[in-house]
């Protein structure tokens, strides 16, 4: 999973138990009074002898509905069962499975997407760029500063708040991740944007607060603000991308959640985005489109490609085969089509999926007088 794992795992660390709402969604679904629960001698959900199947949550829109759209099927169908989806996959999968080959949860396979880190620009500004020159935002060859003028299109750093940003020297964010910081120097051989401090290579920024690429060292003015969120998830992928590419990018790492979402909302920049996540799908949002990603550059530290896609699985507890192989071969059936994840409220948005797609999911479905060693789940 290399570096944008470490992204899904940060993500994954918000994972909390998702309570059910109680709708009925499908016409056709079975009443709460109906349906069916499975054994849990060990009592390991706490909720007694019986329990209902549950799902982990993920802590970012589309995961909502995917799981959501889950827990709509097994509940309304009548196949129930617990534990289901794994909760504290906090450290490398692999690994854990190997440790532990008699509880790890068992992947059943892709969720129907992969995840993919990228740089994003709003449609709003996509579509003034292409009607006034023709300049095509979505490709990373069009904010060459000595070809293109792409930053007339955007706002200046000058326009955001520098309050909003985390200095460029906080010691837990990534401008002051001296092995990225020191792998920036190597590949691009931009010595001069990074400096050497007691504690290792920090990102150099001349206000403290944004990191300037070489196409926009000489005046801050020509630069297009940058924003990344998290403690700066892969910024040191967009200094290379934008040092490599001759981008005039201004690079800030967004203080809180709240400020990040605002500000690219309210600003023209350029914005840190991610598949699987719907949290800008309002605003159009393209991603820049890259060279094809190189697995062996990326693995020395050369990010001048596009990242990776990450694999997105579905975990499902050990022990679900054998108390309900029915909701087991659902869940392995399942898959989703990005569009899906797009909006809020989530279970609308799932229930709305659900009655449009009949024909689709029903064969995700097992049939009834499939035989799964006579459990009766
Ligand atoms: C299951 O666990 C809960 C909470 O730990 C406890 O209150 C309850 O009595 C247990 N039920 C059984 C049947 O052991
Ligand atoms: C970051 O830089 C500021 C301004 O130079 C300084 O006051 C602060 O102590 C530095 N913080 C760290 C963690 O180095
Ligand atoms: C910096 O760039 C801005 C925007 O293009 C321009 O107005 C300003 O004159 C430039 N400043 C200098 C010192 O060149
Ligand atoms: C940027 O554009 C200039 C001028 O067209 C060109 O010489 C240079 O190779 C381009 N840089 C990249 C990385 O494509």
């Amino acid at each position: 999973m290399g570096v944008a794992g470490s992204i899904w795992a940060g993500l994954l660390l918000q994972a909390g138990w998702v309570a059910l709402a109680d709708l009925l969604c499908l016409t056709d679904g079975i009443a709460r009074d109906s349906r069916r629960f499975i054994p849990d001698p060990d009592n390991t959900s706490h909720l007694g002898a019986e329990t209902p199947i549950r799902l982990v949550l993920f802590d970012w829109p589309s995961a909502a509905v995917a799981s959501t759209l889950a827990a709509i099927f097994i509940r309304a169908l009548g196949h129930v069962a617990m534990d289901c989806w794994m909760s504290e996959i906090l450290f490398n999968f692999e690994q854990f499975v190997l440790a532990n080959p008699d509880v790890a949860p068992i992947d059943l396979g892709s969720i129907g997407y992969s995840g993919e880190n990228a740089l994003a620009v709003r449609g709003s500004v996509r579509e003034a760029a292409y009607a006034s020159s023709g300049l095509a935002l979505e490709f990373y060859r069009s904010y060459n500063v000595s070809a293109h003028d792409a930053a007339a299109y955007f706002d200046r750093i000058s326009d955001l708040k520098l309050s909003h940003f985390h200095p460029c020297n906080t010691s837990s964010n990534e401008f002051a991740n001296d092995v990225e910081m020191r792998l920036y120097g190597k590949w691009t051989g931009d010595w001069a944007g990074v400096v050497e401090t007691d504690s290792g290579y920090i990102a150099n920024c001349p206000d403290g607060h944004f990191w300037i690429s070489p196409a926009c060292r000489h005046n801050t003015s020509e630069c297009i603000p940058v924003l990344a969120a998290g403690n700066g998830w892969i910024v040191y992928v967009f200094m290379q991308w934008s040092t490599f590419y001759q981008i005039p990018a201004a690079i800030g790492i967004s203080k809180t959640w709240d400020t990040f979402t605002a500000n690219v909302a309210a600003f023209r920049v350029l914005f840190h985005w991610w598949i699987p996540d719907a949290t800008f799908h309002h605003l159009d949002a393209s991603m820049l489109q890259l060279p094809r990603h190189k697995a062996q550059e990326w693995a020395v530290g050369n990010y001048r490609s596009a990242d990776p896609q990450s694999y997105i699985a579905k975990l499902v507890a050990h022990s679900l085969g054998s108390v309900a192989p029915k909701v087991q071969e659902f869940l392995e059936n399942f898959d989703l089509d990005l569009e899906v994840a797009a909006a809020v409220p989530v279970e609308d948005v799932a229930c709305e999926w659900i009655r449009k797609n009949r024909a689709r999911w029903k064969k995700w479905v097992p049939v009834d007088t499939q035989c799964f060693g006579c459990v009766g789940v």
